[in-house]
């Protein structure tokens, strides 16, 4: 089958095109035929490094397709189903891989395998974003919240989602399009974090009261205005370093306002299966019913992946960005 992998870390040229045996599953995995392979951001903290993987690697950890191999011991997905996944191990730049059973999920009828890829692992991080990382006394309607980076893939999933909570979702962007685009998939407000003073606005928008919690996943770029735009007791959820690492910070930044702050991951709160069925019961109701929509912004052919990781730091991405193999 054909693959992308990389063998030592770097820039998208490491990403090269290579012949790999299909994978057979051992007891407890299944093989997955992918009809579509989700790109994220994460995949480039594997390829630099940021993360660590051994080498070489087959990057990639979303993706959608046909079961087509099932290991001993697994009950709950048979042959010819139709699947999505979000992975909690590279592998999936590639025509197929073979993965933990407990992170496969059969798909909804009405959901194609390109929406699926495209969403499974920006979805289920959403889903356990706003379901399950919340601040002091929860997250209700007409409450305010900080979402950077809201025209991209978990971006745009998430301006729609705490819409459909009644959540007042202000959202941060690199452009004036970009802003446009999160306003169109329900942010009630968009700033340009590259031009307009974040903070301020942030003030303005909320009475000078602050929000309840920021959902950051720029990192090293935004870390010092998000603390500032949080209300007393508020929530810092740092999830991404899309601009580079959040560099070691001093707890006493915290005190004047007693804020919290967590690190989460998606692979916590996918550990078991019943949190993937849960969490993707969630998402695939969001989506059924319409309330979220996810927006494919570019396909990439499998071979290109290294283009896809160009486009995606370059900024010139919106919504998912699916590879097709
Ligand atoms: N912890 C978890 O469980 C988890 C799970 C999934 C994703 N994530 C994180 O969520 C974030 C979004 O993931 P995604 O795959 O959907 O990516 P994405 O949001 O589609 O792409 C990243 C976006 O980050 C913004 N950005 C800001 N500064 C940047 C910089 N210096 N270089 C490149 N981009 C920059 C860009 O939007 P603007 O141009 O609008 O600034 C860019 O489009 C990533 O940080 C990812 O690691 C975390």
């Amino acid at each position: 089958m054909r693959a992308i992998q990389i063998e030592a870390h770097g820039g998208p040229d490491q990403l090269k095109l290579v012949e790999l045996p299909v994978p057979e599953p051992t007891p407890g995995e299944v093989r997955v035929r992918h009809r579509a392979i989700g790109v994220n951001f994460l995949d480039v903290y594997h390829r630099t490094g940021l993360y660590k993987s051994p080498l070489p690697m087959v990057l990639g950890t979303e993706g959608a397709g046909v079961v087509e191999a099932v290991g001993a011991g697994v009950t709950h997905v048979s042959v010819g189903d139709r699947v999505g996944y979000a992975a909690r191990t590279p592998g999936s730049y590639a025509e197929a891989r073979a993965l933990d059973a407990t992170q496969v999920v059969r798909i909804p009828d009405s959901i194609d395998f390109e929406r699926a890829a495209a969403m499974m692992l920006k979805g289920l991080t959403v889903q356990y974003l706003l379901e399950r990382t919340l601040p002091h006394g929860g997250l209700h309607a007409g409450d305010a919240i900080v979402w950077h980076a809201a025209a991209g893939g978990v971006g745009l999933i998430a301006c729609q989602w705490a819409k459909a909570l009644g959540l007042v979702l202000i959202g941060t962007a690199g452009s004036a399009a970009k802003c446009e685009l999160a306003l169109r998939h329900g942010a009630a407000y968009a700033i340009d974090y590259r031009k307009e003073d974040v903070v301020a606005r942030v003030r303005e928008i909320t009475g000078g009261k602050g929000v309840k919690v920021v959902y950051d996943s720029v990192g090293k770029d935004t870390w010092d205005r998000s603390l500032d735009c949080l209300a007393p007791l508020g929530l810092m959820v740092s999830f991404g370093n899309a601009s580079g690492a959040v560099p070691p910070v001093s707890l006493l930044a915290l005190t004047p306002k007693s804020l919290y702050v967590t690190r989460p991951t998606l692979g916590v709160h996918t550990a078991t299966r019943e949190l993937v069925e849960a969490g993707a019961r969630s998402l695939f109701g969001m989506v059924t019913s319409g309330k979220v929509n996810v927006e494919i912004g570019r396909r990439f052919p499998l071979a290109e992946a290294a283009d896809a990781h160009r486009a995606m730091e370059a900024r010139a991405t919106t919504g998912s960005t699916i590879l097709v193999p």
